[in-house]
Formats: C-alpha cells, sequence, structure tokens
C-alpha cells in the first residue's frame, strides 16, 4: 500500500501554488480523525477530534509550512523568517532543514514552551529572543522580509493557508460531508481562516453539501476577537494563542460571519482543565491551547447550547509533549501528586504502594 504523500501532493490540483513546485515534504497531514466518545456522550452529538498533534513537528503547521517552504525554495529562496508562539518556529526550522534553507526565528522571550523552543534549535535555527510579545515579533519579522532577501512564512504569506486547509479537505473525504459544527482554537487566525477556504472550496466544488458553522475560541486574557478590539497586552497560560492583534482578523471575522458561528474567550483554568480531561477520557494529550476548543465546547454545554444529534469536530492543534511545564503544573494545582513515591527494588514495596 502507497505512503501518503503530504498535502501538496495528496491536494496538489486544489491548491493554489505554482504547478511545478516540488514538494518539501516531511509527509504532514493525514491525521486521524478520533471519535471521542466521552465529548460525544455529554453532548449527544457525533463529536470527532481532528488530533493535529500527530504531524511530523507535532501540531498543525506542518500543513501550512510544506507548502510555504517548497514555495519559497521554489523561487530560490535562501533563508526564512517566521515569528512564532512556537509551533510555526519548529515546523519552519524542521522543513527549513528538510529544503536546505536557513531558518530565523522571533520569539517572545520567556513565552516559548521547552519543546518548541527546543525542536527549533535542535532543527538549527537562529533564535532571537524579542523584548516584547508575538505581535510585536510579526512586526519585525515582516519588516526584516521588506527589507531583506528572506522569505517570511508566517500565514500572511497566503501559501500558509493553502496548506492548512487541507484538513477541512481530509475531514471531509474521511466523513463523507462537512460537519455541522467545527470548534477549534484561535490565536493569530489563520488556521480558522484556512478551515473555512477549504470548506468553501470542496462545497462549491460539490464534494460536501455544506458548510460548517464555524466556532472559534480564544483564551480569556488574549481574545481580540471576542472584544472586537486589539489587546495590548495578551496574557495566557495557554502561550501557543498568546496573540493580541491577529494577522488574519478579517479572513476570521469573515469566516465565522458567513458560516452562522462566532467566537468566545475560556478561561485559563477551564482550558488546563479540559486538556486533562482529554487526556484521561479519550487518551489524547494536547497542549494547554490545543485545548481550547474542547473548553469552548464544554462552556456551550454549561451555557444550555445545543449539539444534540449533530455532528461536531473540534481540532485539537498540538500535542501535549511540546509542553509538559504547564500540563503538570495544572495537575499539581487540581490536587493530582506529580511524582507519586519511590520505593526499595521488591514485589512487596512495589505492591503495597500500589495498594
Ligand atoms: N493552537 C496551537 C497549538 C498553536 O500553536 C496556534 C498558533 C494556534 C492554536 C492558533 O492558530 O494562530 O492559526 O489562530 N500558533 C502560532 C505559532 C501563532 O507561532 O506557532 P492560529
Amino acid at each position: 500500500r502507497a505512503q501518503w504523500r503530504g498535502v501538496v501532493e495528496e491536494y496538489r490540483d486544489l491548491l493554489d501554488i505554482p504547478a511545478d513546485t516540488p514538494a518539501v515534504t516531511l509527509r504532514e497531514g493525514g491525521t486521524p480523525l478520533v471519535h471521542s466518545e466521552w465529548l460525544s456522550g455529554l453532548t449527544g452529538a457525533e463529536v470527532h477530534l481532528k488530533v493535529e498533534g500527530d504531524n511530523p513537528t507535532g501540531s498543525f503547521k506542518d500543513r501550512g509550512m510544506t507548502a510555504a517552504i517548497s514555495v519559497a525554495k521554489h523561487e530560490g529562496a535562501q533563508a526564512c523568517v517566521c515569528a512564532s508562539t512556537g509551533n510555526t518556529s519548529a515546523s519552519m526550522a524542521a522543513y527549513a532543514a528538510k529544503a536546505g534553507l536557513t531558518p530565523l526565528v522571533l520569539v517572545p522571550e520567556g513565552k516559548i514552551a521547552a519543546g518548541k523552543m527546543a525542536q527549533a534549535i535542535i532543527h538549527g535555527a537562529h533564535v532571537i529572543m524579542v523584548r516584547g510579545n508575538f505581535d510585536d515579533c510579526l512586526r519585525l519579522a515582516r519588516e526584516l522580509a521588506d527589507a531583506y532577501p528572506v522569505a517570511l512564512v508566517n500565514s500572511v504569506n497566503p501559501v500558509r493557508l493553502e496548506g492548512q486547509k487541507t484538513a477541512a479537505f481530509e475531514i471531509v473525504d474521511f466523513l463523507g460531508d462537512a460537519p455541522d459544527y467545527h470548534l477549534l482554537p484561535v490565536g493569530n487566525a489563520g488556521n480558522i481562516s484556512a478551515y473555512w477556504l477549504g470548506y468553501t472550496q470542496y462545497a462549491d466544488l460539490g464534494r460536501s453539501s455544506r458548510r460548517p458553522v464555524m466556532r472559534g475560541f480564544q483564551a480569556a486574557g488574549a481574545s481580540p476577537l471576542v472584544t472586537g478590539a486589539p489587546v495590548a497586552d495578551p496574557e495566557t497560560r495557554a502561550t501557543a494563542i498568546r496573540i493580541g492583534n491577529p494577522a488574519s482578523w478579517d479572513l476570521a471575522v469573515g469566516a465565522a460571519e458567513q458560516s452562522g458561528g462566532r467566537f468566545a474567550a475560556v478561561e485559563d483554568d477551564d482550558i488546563l482543565s479540559a486538556q486533562r480531561e482529554l487526556a484521561r477520557a479519550d487518551g489524547v494529550f494536547v497542549e494547554p491551547a490545543s485545548a481550547a476548543g474542547v473548553a469552548g465546547l464544554l462552556q456551550e454545554l454549561k451555557a444550555g447550547e445545543s449539539y444534540t444529534g449533530k455532528t461536531v469536530v473540534v481540532t485539537v492543534t498540538g500535542h501535549g509533549l511540546k509542553d509538559t511545564a504547564t500540563a503538570l503544573e495544572g495537575f499539581a494545582e487540581a490536587g493530582g501528586t506529580v511524582v507519586d513515591e519511590v520505593v526499595d527494588a521488591d514485589l512487596s514495596a512495589v505492591a503495597s504502594a500500589a495498594g
């Protein structure tokens, strides 16, 4: 049986990239749609998780990055740059390594999960920490790309969204139609915009009979799309979505409006508790930001929203191993014991410890 070829080759005729672009790929995409018995039981809906942590660098960013780096390489770029809260930089560094490009990463000082930082470093990126937040880093990355011969691969580069929209294609290909609802975390707002592009393209081609209602969830301390105005000092423990002025603002608002959907804010404590519940109930360990869609679904249920009888997809965007520190902090704060006990290496000691 042939191996999955990665999203550029699997969907090439549907992507707006030059037709002769060779794919720089790590065989990203083709991620599992995992049925959630837990969330289906709570909602009376069929709830599926699109598990994007199963991508090569552990987040959905690989879909857009294979496209962006393929095109940059094809156009003769030798270096690439991005601003990042961590995952984009991890992904760019890996694809740049594969393509033989020099990666330069701008990240907000002190606000990047250790796993993501390790990925960028180990893949060979030059990592520059900026005294500022993600929004400052993105402004600087744009200015750098304007002034120097370096390709900008943030999602302001439309090729990124071309790659990322393949997640919507996969969902429709698997379910046989678009779901009724699609819920996901929102930070810089590229992903919700890309899903909407993908769902719209498939509906226009007659490959689905409808488009889903899109519901995007931001962390309460970084929820400009909910308040309607940029946030100068975004704050959340879900560092991946600690963003005050999303670059794809207009596209994301368009997706919410055209789909009859909306944005809502979820508190950090609810994000971290959704992260733990998802891990315990469904066996899916995601990073904090990635649990914002699940936290959103639980919040809507509490508020009386009904999903009964519907098909719901929730994207969980990145792997739990990216940021074990925050996960374990949340576990301890909720009363969990992080290190159980140390015993001698004999059966009776282990048996009595195990209770
Ligand atoms: N979830 C995770 C794990 C992310 O890393 C991001 C964004 C999002 C959700 C939000 O997606 O920005 O398309 O709305 N991370 C970017 C980064 C900003 O630099 O890695 P979005």
